[in-house]
């Protein structure tokens, strides 16, 4: 069997480890890779947003099955074009992807599904967004209607930094066409959690609960990032929120998407804020979240193929998805620099040694391959990830590992998981 991933982040590198231990022994290739998903799979020279040189590959190369990791292809219609083509295909549709390509569309689909939200408003006119800011005062959210890498979204704590985000996005344009319309949203308090659903176009399996670290620095301090670290599961999900989860969230979104023609197949990745009223969405995405990923995937027991593949015919099941009960915590290492600008090339050294760290395995993000030294070559560099026996196990392997790993600049946050902790502490 082949199959190719498109995208070359940690999450592709953690799909890429978790199929490569299918039991079918699949042979894989990633467009473009990176310098982990190297020693596993053949790392195709196309970059994930060039849909028409992916298509052209897979009209030569004839792949089994393909899953695309991030969302630009998914907006871009990659899906539509290779399924038009007679190929199977992880992920949405172009019109289910506008869940995360529009935030416009997608607080339309939440008010007209009822799924708890945010209260908000849309704005062209930057006096108008200004208006509504006074009128409903700070904190208050502004989110650029597009996909802008992460980078369109101002938590805004006074009317004054809400004004500044308003002529960034509809004025000075620095998201270009993602920024011609604004979402303006209440600030909603409570603490946050990813979860992640496997769907094939009716039925829903909600995969192990994730908590991301958005902000740079520990404590919650610093600008947001990619993510910096994540783990699984998030106990703020607790029993009780699951069943609400599924019907107040996806069931409702689903069903909405339905009433509109969109069937949704692939992953449906929920932001949500859970506050004293219960679980509220923050925002959609049509993907893998990352690095959700990297800390969700090496709970998945068994194999992810049979999982993948019901999606795609509509097969989907509880029974193909189920989980091994051992947390597991991954701490992203990022260049020096990170979230701003940094440099590259920096070669990286104890890699083998953080891989020996038991129960510890190191997915790369932004690396690559220079004469068989691995190199810095993005942002967010490696994801150090490891499962253990508790929470507490996973975090002390995943430090041992990080801490055996160096390159110029390095630097990563001493407190993933540390939510978590603290509620096991609790909870006993
Ligand atoms: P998003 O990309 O929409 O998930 O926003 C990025 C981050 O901004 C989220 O993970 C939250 O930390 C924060 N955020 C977004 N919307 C809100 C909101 N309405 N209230 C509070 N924080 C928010
Ligand atoms: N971890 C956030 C995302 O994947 O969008």
């Amino acid at each position: 069997m082949r199959i190719l991933i498109v995208g070359g982040g940690g999450r592709e590198h953690a799909l890429a480890w978790k199929l490569a231990n299918d039991s079918r022994r699949p042979t894989l290739y990633c467009a473009p890779g990176n310098g982990g998903t190297a020693q596993i799979a053949t790392n195709l020279p196309v970059e994930a947003e060039d849909v028409d040189s992916i298509v052209n590959w897979a009209r030569s190369e004839r792949p089994d099955l393909t899953i695309v990791g991030p969302e630009a292809p998914l907006c871009a219609g990659l899906a539509d074009r290779l399924t038009e083509l007679g190929f199977r295909v992880f992920g949405p549709s172009r019109a289910a992807a506008q869940i995360e390509g529009s935030k416009v569309f997608a607080k339309d689909v939440m008010r007209a599904g009822k799924v708890p939200t945010a209260a908000s408003g849309v704005f062209e006119e930057p006096e108008a967004a200004k208006a509504y800011v006074r009128q409903q005062g700070a904190p208050i959210v502004v989110k650029a209607e597009g996909l802008a890498a992460g980078k369109g979204v101002f938590v805004c704590e006074t009317v004054a930094q809400a004004d500044a985000a308003i002529d960034e996005t509809l004025v000075a344009k620095a998201f270009g066409a993602a920024g011609r319309r604004v979402v303006i949203e209440e600030f909603l308090e409570g603490e946050e959690a990813s979860i992640l659903a496997l769907v094939d176009g009716e039925h829903i399996v909600m995969l192990a609960s994730a908590q991301d670290h958005k902000r740079v620095h520990d404590g919650d301090r610093g600008p947001n990032t990619g993510g910096m670290g994540a783990y699984s599961p998030a106990p703020v999900v607790t029993d009780a929120l699951w069943p609400v989860i599924r019907e107040q969230v996806f069931e409702r979104t689903l069903a909405e998407l339905k009433r509109r023609g969109i069937t949704y197949r692939g992953v449906l990745y929920a932001g949500l804020m859970i506050g004293p009223t219960g679980p509220k969405v923050l925002e959609f995405n049509c993907r893998f979240g990352d690095p959700e990923t990297q800390a969700i995937l090496p709970r998945f027991h068994g194999d992810l193929i049979p999982a993948l593949e019901a999606c795609i015919d509509g097969q989907l099941t509880d029974a193909l998805v189920t989980w091994t009960p051992h947390p597991c915590v991954c701490i992203v290492m990022a260049s020096g620099g990170y979230p701003g600008p940094y440099s590259k090339g920096k070669p990286i050294t104890g890699l083998e040694a953080a891989n020996g760290v038991e129960g510890a395995v190191v997915f790369h993000a932004g690396t690559r391959l220079q004469d068989a030294v691995t190199a810095t070559s993005g942002g967010r560099v490696l994801g150090v990830t490891a499962v253990g026996p508790t929470v507490a196990a996973a975090v002390t392997r995943a430090y041992e590992a990080a801490d055996k790993i160096r390159f110029e600049g390095a630097h990563f946050r001493r407190d993933i998981a540390a939510r978590a902790l603290k509620r096991t502490a609790t909870t006993g």
